[in-house]
């Protein structure tokens, strides 16, 4: 798919996969995509655990109520320092990076026919990142900044309007 299909495509898909696993060179190829995205200084902070163990994907999605973490085929863990090294002028862009990174993947995930929702929210909410840290052995110096759960989408569903371009862009001087 080229790339402007998949900015076309992506969408937050919260309901049901289908039984289809997510094929093991997929995911690394969906996390590579993430490890090429840009980073502040090229610090490439942000490290990725992708769980395809049942078990595990199942301790975490049952934490949820969305269908997407109950069914997930596969889940990819973005960690950050909990305290990241300043890497220009005193500044650090680990929260940028895994941005960056996350973005690059959902394309990737949506690129190969998956479909996913980036997850933070939820997770700075009752302990979870915490939880689910002690899962995958995280060690407390990391913390997980997004969870991204994988699968085929069983609904076929569009992307959510968006704004018009000359309501959010504009060329020159700041005319919004
Ligand atoms: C930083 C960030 C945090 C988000 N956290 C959550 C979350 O915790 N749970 C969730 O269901 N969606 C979360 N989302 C997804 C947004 O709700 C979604 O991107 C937005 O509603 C626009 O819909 P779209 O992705 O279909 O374009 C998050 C998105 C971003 C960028």
């Amino acid at each position: 798919m080229e790339v402007f299909e998949a900015i076309e495509k992506r969408h937050s898909y919260r309901g049901e996969y289908t039984d289809d696993p997510v094929k093991k060179e997929d995911l690394l190829k969906i996390v590579q995509a993430g490890l090429q995205a840009p980073s502040g200084k090229n610090a490439q902070t942000t490290e990725f655990v992708i769980v395809d163990d049942r078990e595990k994907i199942f301790q975490i999605g049952q934490m949820h109520t969305m269908q997407a973490m109950k069914n997930a085929r596969a889940i990819i863990l973005c960690i950050v320092d909990k305290d990241p090294e300043a890497v220009y002028e005193g500044y650090s862009f680990s929260v940028e990076d895994c941005a960056a990174a996350v973005e690059n993947i959902m394309l990737a995930i949506t690129a190969l026919g998956y479909a996913t929702v980036w997850i933070d929210g939820w997770l700075r909410l009752e302990k979870r990142a915490e939880k689910i840290a002690q899962i995958i052995d995280l060690p407390g110096s990391k913390k997980i900044k997004t969870l991204l759960p994988i699968g085929i989408p069983k609904e076929k569903l569009h992307q959510r309007e968006k704004k018009a371009f000359t309501q959010r862009a504009c060329f020159n001087r700041y005319s919004l």
